[in-house]
């Protein structure tokens, strides 16, 4: 996710014809809805299950308030992506955006592993179970 997101990042700035705009415009909108995705299904399945094995209200809690963090300037990316004008693109502009919340996103998928570290002393064979659930969910086709 990080790598993805670097090289839109580092890309943006360079891309000057009105093709490669649109490129790197819908290759933006495609990451966005793959954060998106991943983290609305972690709400959703993955962190109740966790509570739930765990037997720890708000164990994921931490995690949740750090998607909070960095949604507003993720929606914003989001908004630049699939609105965009190619003759009214700015890549500054975009990289400006990425700025707003690259940090917050990249502190959250760092401390997360920390956080999925720390279930090693609960049921390991039940969380893994919770989390291929979670993993198959987020492969199925889903319509656009
Ligand atoms: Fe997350």
């Amino acid at each position: 996710m990080i790598r993805a997101l670097n090289s839109i990042y580092n890309q943006c700035i360079y891309v000057k014809k009105p093709q490669d705009i649109r490129d790197l415009l819908l290759y933006s909108k495609f990451w966005c809805d793959w954060i998106h995705e991943h983290h609305d299904e972690e709400e959703k399945l993955l962190f109740p299950a966790i509570e739930r094995i765990t037997k720890v209200d708000g164990i994921m809690e931490k995690n949740v308030a750090q998607h909070e963090a960095f949604m507003p300037g993720l929606e914003e990316f989001q908004r630049y992506a699939e609105t965009t004008k190619p003759e009214l693109y700015d890549g500054q502009q975009l990289r400006d955006i990425i700025d707003k919340f690259g940090s917050k996103l990249t502190v959250h998928l760092t401390e997360e592993i920390e956080t999925l570290l720390g279930l090693e002393s609960y049921d390991g064979p039940v969380l893994k179970e919770a989390y291929i659930k979670f993993d198959l969910e987020l492969r199925k086709v889903k319509d656009a």
